[in-house]
């Protein structure tokens, strides 16, 4: 196919994209297409933009119930941290979530997937953890490889078994009798794509989440961690020693911190999407990850409790307005980055040879992504090479 009279931001004199077999096979001007496309399909933009597919790098999207109940005691005035220690939080999700058969859990995702489908997003990261069993976590996991085969996006799977203690139970024996039997079996079922976990004064400490990271380690997978969400444990530098795709959240992470993430070559991934919810006041050290050359991508976290957001396009805006992230470190940050957050080379950016994930707007400049609350111009969307 020929998409011509495009408008393709950063590409000089380009107006042209051709897309064969999946990928983008040649961009430039129209008026120098090579004459073997001459018998291609063309479809004329008439000045639309074009940016890569967006990719969601963040989420836990599969899960069960919902926790409006918690909102309102959050808005009455109780702390995140005080809700989870009061039995609510992660683990009031993981009782929902144990109750869903894997249709059931699939069934109430596919809304939430499909919100974020209808603004452009070509690939997500979906993660387990509200499970804490190894059926459960499992099953999490299936549900999310199953979403892949429903709808046309491309999904990554992460193990976060290392989530949430479970009730009643000793942290550390979650760790070694659960948590990690738990990821090696969903390694031997192909369900694994990176592993994740939670190291937070109300989760896991810097010690317990490196023994799941010398499995991960062991088993050839790529880590990354929710860090530094509500105080500085070290979280990032300990992912960064295992050479992690990424480390989520941070807005309490420290120069050490970011110079870790600069020299792991880490991703920083902002959830503005909680830092909002939880009316977060402590913002993550943009002008330092900046500074220290550190690449910054942003994610809905679309969860049930600090994070109930199926917008990326509303992320986005977030970023640059309580993050003061440009417009184009916000697109960079759900295309490019996103893509190097989950260990992606074959997308995020409109080059040759990269796959055909496209989104196209209705818009005249890329800002006006970042900058509008509530409206969608999204035109139409390739999947790998297809419209739909
Ligand atoms: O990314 N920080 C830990 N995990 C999730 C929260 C999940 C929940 O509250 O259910 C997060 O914010
Ligand atoms: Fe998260």
């Amino acid at each position: 196919m020929i998409l011509y009279n495009a408008h393709l931001p950063g590409i000089a004199d380009g107006d042209t994209l051709v897309l064969v077999a999946g990928k983008i096979d040649w961009i430039g001007a129209m008026a120098d297409l090579p004459a073997v496309y001459d018998d291609v399909q063309r479809v004329d933009l008439e000045g639309r933009l074009v940016t890569p597919g967006l990719i969601d790098c963040h989420t836990h999207i599969v899960h069960g119930g919902n926790r409006a109940r918690e909102f309102e005691m959050r808005l009455e005035g109780a702390s995140y941290e005080e809700v989870s220690r009061a039995g609510g939080g992660i683990v009031s999700t993981v009782a929902a979530t144990r109750d869903g058969d894997e249709d059931s859990l699939l069934q109430s995702a596919l809304p939430r997937v499909d919100a974020l489908i209808a603004e452009g997003v070509t690939t997500i990261e979906i993660k387990s953890g509200y499970g804490l069993d190894r059926e459960t976590e499992l099953r999490m996991l299936r549900v999310a490889r199953r979403i892949a085969q429903v709808r046309p996006i491309t999904v990554c799977t992460s193990f976060l078994g290392a989530h949430a203690v479970p009730k009643g139970s000793d942290a550390d024996h979650y760790i070694d009798e659960i948590c990690i039997p738990a990821l090696r079996a969903a390694h031997a079922e192909g369900l694994v794509d990176a592993v994740d976990g939670f190291c937070e004064g109300i989760a896991f400490t810097p010690a317990q989440i490196a023994r799941v990271f010398d499995v991960a380690k062991q088993l050839g997978l790529p880590v990354k961690l929710h860090a530094e969400q509500l105080s500085n444990l070290g979280g990032a530098a300990l992912a960064a020693s295992y050479g992690a795709l990424s480390a989520d959240h941070i807005e309490y992470l420290d120069e050490t911190g970011v110079r870790a993430l600069a020299k792991s070559g880490s991703v920083a991934v902002l959830l503005p999407g909680a830092f909002y919810t939880l009316r977060e006041t402590q913002s993550p050290p943009i002008d330092l990850l900046r500074q220290n050359g550190v690449p910054m991508a942003l994610a809905t976290d679309c969860n049930p409790g600090s994070s109930p957001l199926a917008s990326l396009l509303l992320t986005m805006n977030m970023g640059a307005t309580l993050f003061r992230m440009t417009p184009s470190e916000c697109l960079a940050g759900v295309t490019a980055q996103a893509a190097r957050a989950l260990g992606l080379s074959d997308r995020g950016e409109i080059r040759t040879g990269q796959r055909a994930d496209l989104a196209i707007w209705d818009v005249a400049d890329p800002a006006e992504l970042t900058y509008r609350i509530g409206f969608n111009p999204l035109w139409k969307r390739v999947f790998a090479g297809e419209w739909t």
